[in-house]
């Protein structure tokens, strides 16, 4: 009866892998043919019990079986799906015997499932990869488009009766759209530095030669790279012929001795800067009158924006100051450096910033930028801010106006209230905290043109952004009164 109870149990399931459950060692010690064990599914059970040296209990095709076996050589089933099989040697050992937790089959998949998922992060990762390889060579073609797109030298339109007209003629020639980048080049090339006219923390301003006539060439510093890229890329896609606007030549990047250089050719004005000018020259209330209209022009034709096949965006410059705007033969002025410039088209609705780490001049800062309450978002914003300084620059030409026989010295803005090359938080202190405004001659109240000038800067130097004038107000205001007073425009000439 026992021997037949056995040989159906090893028929039906007795295995190999079993074994792999116990100490072999310790199975041998197990005495034979005492051990009672449950019995279960098992014709040969007797009260659900039986007799042998080993119990065993299998799982076969999700049908539960225990029994007893007579020899441990037997608990050997072959390894097959949907089996499970457990010896053990002690009394009913085999009764709470079931699957364990961590199913063989569940186990093998979870296999799979790993394979499959860390195929998957692979996967994943050779994707991630590959769009970062993209990325990056998108990028750098992008900077080398615009390297080869901010050298090309654009054609300058338009006349400016004080310059000396060779490159009006030489560029307005042939499609009107610029010179080819070869030829740019080489026109970059012919170029003789005379002598250096001005050097800062931007680099230096050069005199240079071509074909025999002036142009100055501001060679950039490393550091500043952004603001060549900038402003280049501003004359070369901008149409920005006008007379109170700097005339631009040629945009050029040249490499010597293994370092970049980066040129800016433009009109030579060998009077010099604003801020040059005022330091040995005063001015008669015409002469600056002319001079504050031109610049307040040249500030309208920036800030507006023109919508025509040849318009242009609207253009705020972000660092209007005296030695950026540079002094012309007939007493007019002309701004210059876009390097900081930003770029609206409300009919585009397109806000560029650009990305230059410089800042503007502090001196120049309106009160929304030191407390850094300025709408960078909003391109009126940053008109503002240019209006603030228009208000200096005013101010500045004015302290050097003859009025009554009285002139004051050349100072810059906030000179009493500031050291030289001040800090953002003095500037703070002074413009934000103390809402200090620069003071005004007595003598300029006393004279029409002047007294207007002051009333404009005044309404320039608003706290609140928003209550200052507009440049096209302050050259309405201007051009009004000029007209009003029937000024003899030949008088405003300067006598060179
Ligand atoms: N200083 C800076 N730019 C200049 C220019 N275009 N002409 C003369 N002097 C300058």
């Amino acid at each position: 009866m026992k021997s037949e109870v056995l040989a159906v149990l090893t028929v039906l399931v007795c295995s190999g892998s079993c074994l792999q459950c116990y100490d072999r060692a310790e199975l041998l010690k197990a005495k034979e043919g005492i051990v009672q064990c449950a019995c279960e599914n098992n014709r040969n059970c007797v009260n659900n019990t039986c007799w042998g040296n080993y119990c065993i209990y299998t799982l076969v095709d999700e049908v539960e079986r225990r029994g007893c076996l007579p020899s441990l050589e037997q608990c050997h089933v072959p390894d097959r799906p949907g089996l499970y099989c457990d010896c053990c040697f002690t009394n009913f050992c085999n009764q709470n015997s079931s699957v364990p937790k961590e199913d063989p089959v569940e186990g093998k998949y979870m296999r799979e499932i790993l394979l499959v998922a860390v195929s998957l992060l692979v996967l994943l990762m050779v994707i991630a990869a590959g769009c970062l390889i993209l990325w990056l060579r998108t990028k750098r073609q992008r900077h080398q488009l615009v390297k080869d797109d901010t050298s090309m030298l654009k054609v300058p339109i338009g006349v400016d009766p004080t310059y000396g007209d060779i490159f009006d003629e030489f560029c307005t020639s042939g499609s009107g759209t610029g010179l080819p980048y070869l030829v740019q080049r080489t026109m970059a090339r012919q170029i003789s530095l005379v002598e250096c006219v001005g050097k800062g923390r931007y680099g230096e301003v050069w005199r240079g030669t071509w074909m025999g006539e002036s142009v100055a060439v501001k060679i950039f510093s490393s550091r500043d790279e952004q603001s060549w890229f900038r402003e280049t890329e501003i004359y070369n896609t901008v149409q920005l012929r006008h007379e109170n606007i700097l005339g631009f030549i040629a945009s050029d990047m040249t490499s010597k001795n293994s370092s970049t250089q980066l040129w800016l050719v433009t009109h030579f004005h060998e009077l010099g800067s604003l801020y040059d000018f005022l330091q040995y020259r005063t001015l008669d209330p015409e002469s600056c009158l002319c001079m504050c209209l031109s610049i307040a022009s040249g500030l309208v034709h920036l800030h507006t924006e023109i919508l025509s096949t040849q318009g242009k965006p609207a253009i705020a410059h972000r660092d209007l100051k005296s030695r950026n705007i540079l002094v012309k033969r007939n007493g007019q002025c002309c701004i210059a450096d876009l390097g900081l410039a930003v770029i609206h088209s409300q009919s585009n609705d397109y806000l560029d910033v650009g990305n230059n780490p410089r800042v503007g001049t502090k001196r120049y800062m309106a009160p929304e930028v030191l407390d850094e309450s300025i709408r960078v978002d909003v391109f009126e914003s940053y008109k503002q801010t240019d209006i603030w300084a228009l208000g200096l620059v005013l101010w500045e030409i004015t302290r050097r106006t003859i009025v009554n026989g009285i002139v004051e010295e050349y100072r810059p803005p906030f000179f009493d209230v500031v050291p030289s090359d001040p800090s953002f938080e003095e500037m703070k202190k002074v413009v934000c905290v103390d809402q200090y405004r620069p003071s005004l001659h007595n003598r300029l109240h006393s004279h029409p043109i002047l007294s207007a000038i002051a009333k404009i800067m005044k309404e320039c130097w608003f706290q609140s952004p928003s209550a200052r004038l507009t440049a096209l107000r302050v050259r309405k205001t201007i051009s009004k009164f000029d007209q009003d007073h029937d000024y003899d425009i030949d008088k405003l000439k300067l006598d060179l």
